[in-house]
């Protein structure tokens, strides 16, 4: 007989589905989470490179400004150095000479700034190298006016007109071409900042797919779990039914096995009685008869064998009528439970040498003869255990009736034994069964060198007969 059913296919498909998805979340996840550790790490770096970027936008447009200023300067320089000059010339006052000698001092740095602006190239070489000619033809022309405290003649005058107007052309040209550059630098790190966007946009979308990915990665086994958790609770409680099923049909076994063995005890000391006793009482009256009738002079010679024969017939009697109480409880159907139990102590007194004290009640209990038989049964194994196992020298037998509940005890003060670990024979168990097949509460007291308390408490309702159970029997 299989008792137990195996796991259920259902739940076989969903264990093996869920370490199916645990071994590939396994290295998924590790796979998603490196992934995703780059892509943090790139955004990261995109950003910083983006602010750089655009940083250096604004630093180019900051130079562009400061090249543009620096040509208009130039321009200043020159146009306040004539303008000097010509006030010193109209008014001889040296005061006005000043922002020439500045302009003396500061130009050739100007220039020098100017240089570096453009950088190098023999475009730009050209250009400055004419513009340094121009300033320098000029600035001699008003060094010369300077030194002779007035104006040269109107050649010179329109010669310096005319270096000016070329000066002024030169630092147009100048600044248009330091536009420029600053037009395509800037140029340059927009669409570099525009780049950059782009790749940080894109990583900022790979991270969020990442997290959505890992989000339905973690959603599903997590539904997985929850799926086997609730087929797991299912599978248990088919488990647990089974389980109830097969103790109840191995419950049902053991009471009708122990139902039958009673029966067939039953029928057995029913035979013996009728037939073998019948039998056995018929010889013993015939041969008693023979004797009676015999010749003493006859019978004398064979009188020894006849008294043998008689006292053999006597034990075959006697015999017969051991076996038959004990497969039928004497005095149990006769004279009731409190009787028999009392009767059982004694003989149990008498026989074992140990000393029994009854504690039963006065009159009998009416009881269904099962529960009597049942509750004698467990009376009887208990001694029988005390003779076997105890060595004890005192055994307390007793009954007691309470409101719902009749309990049966059998107490003694002998070698004891660990109740948890005593397996293997049937004296306890079929005690407990038969405990169980009332419906009662089975229990036993019992430590190594402490005694042994074995407890049978039977629902009860009945009630005590008043009368003495002995006027039954009469
Ligand atoms: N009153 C007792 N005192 C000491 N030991 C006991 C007592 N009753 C039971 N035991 C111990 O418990 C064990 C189990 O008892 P149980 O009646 O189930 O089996 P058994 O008496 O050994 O064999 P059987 O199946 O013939 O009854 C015994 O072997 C014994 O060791
Ligand atoms: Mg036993």
């Amino acid at each position: 007989m299989k008792l137990i059913t195996p796991l259920g296919a259902s739940l076989r498909a969903s264990l093996s589905a869920y370490m199916r998805a645990e071994r590939i979340a396994r290295f998924g996840r590790h796979g998603l989470l490196a992934l995703g550790c780059v892509l943090v790490l790139s955004l990261f770096g995109s950003s910083f490179w983006q602010a750089g970027t655009s940083l250096q936008a604004l630093g180019d447009l900051q130079r562009h400004a400061e090249r543009t200023g620096r040509v208009d300067s130039l321009m200043i320089q020159l146009v306040e150095a004539e303008n000097g000059v010509r006030g010193y010339l109209l008014t001889r006052n040296r005061a006005y000479l000043e922002p020439y000698l500045n302009s003396l001092a500061t130009v050739t740095y100007t220039l020098d700034d100017i240089h570096l602006d453009l950088g190098k190239g023999p475009e730009n070489e050209q250009i400055l190298a004419q513009l340094t000619g121009l300033i320098t033809l000029r600035m001699r022309i008003l060094s010369d006016e300077v030194e002779r405290g007035q104006l040269i003649d109107r050649s010179a005058s329109a010669d310096g007109r005319r270096y000016m107007d070329e000066i002024r052309k030169t630092l147009g040209e100048i600044k248009r071409r330091t536009r420029v550059q600053g037009q395509q630098s800037f140029e340059a790190s927009i669409a570099h900042v525009d780049r950059t966007r782009w790749v940080v946009a894109t990583l900022a979308g790979g991270a969020l797919a990442l997290l959505v990915v890992l989000f339905l990665v973690l959603r599903a086994q997590v539904r997985l779990r929850e799926q086997i958790t609730r087929l797991l609770a299912q599978e248990n409680v088919r488990l647990e039914r089974q389980v109830r099923a097969r103790t109840a049909e191995l419950s049902d076994l053991a009471s009708y096995l122990t139902n039958t063995r009673e029966a067939e005890k039953a029928r057995l000391a029913r035979e013996l009685h009728d037939e073998l006793g019948a039998l056995l009482t018929a010889v013993r009256m015939d041969v008693a008869w023979i004797a009676r009738k015999l010749d003493p002079a006859v019978l004398a010679p064979h009188r020894e064998r006849f008294d043998r024969l008689l006292r053999t017939l006597d034990s075959g009697i006697a015999l017969k009528r051991r076996i038959i109480d004990d497969l039928r409880p004497p005095l149990l159907q006769e004279l009731g439970l409190v009787a028999a139990l009392r009767t059982l102590g004694e003989e149990f007194a008498k026989n074992t040498g140990i000393q029994v004290a009854l504690d039963l009640p006065d009159g009998d209990l009416i009881l269904p003869p099962e529960t009597s038989l049942a509750l004698f049964r467990i009376a009887q194994e208990a001694l029988t255990n005390v003779r076997r196992h105890a060595q004890a020298s005192h055994v307390d037998l007793s009954l007691r009736v309470g409101p719902e509940r009749l309990q049966l005890a059998v107490a003694d003060d002998g070698a004891g034994f660990d109740a948890d670990s005593a397996h293997g024979r049937h004296g306890l168990a079929g005690m407990r069964h038969r405990v169980q097949m009332f419906a009662g509460d089975f229990a036993i007291d019992s430590r190594p060198g402490e005694g042994t308390q074995i407890r049978a408490s039977l629902p009860y309702e009945g009630v005590v007969q008043p009368e003495p159970a002995t006027d039954a029997a009469q």
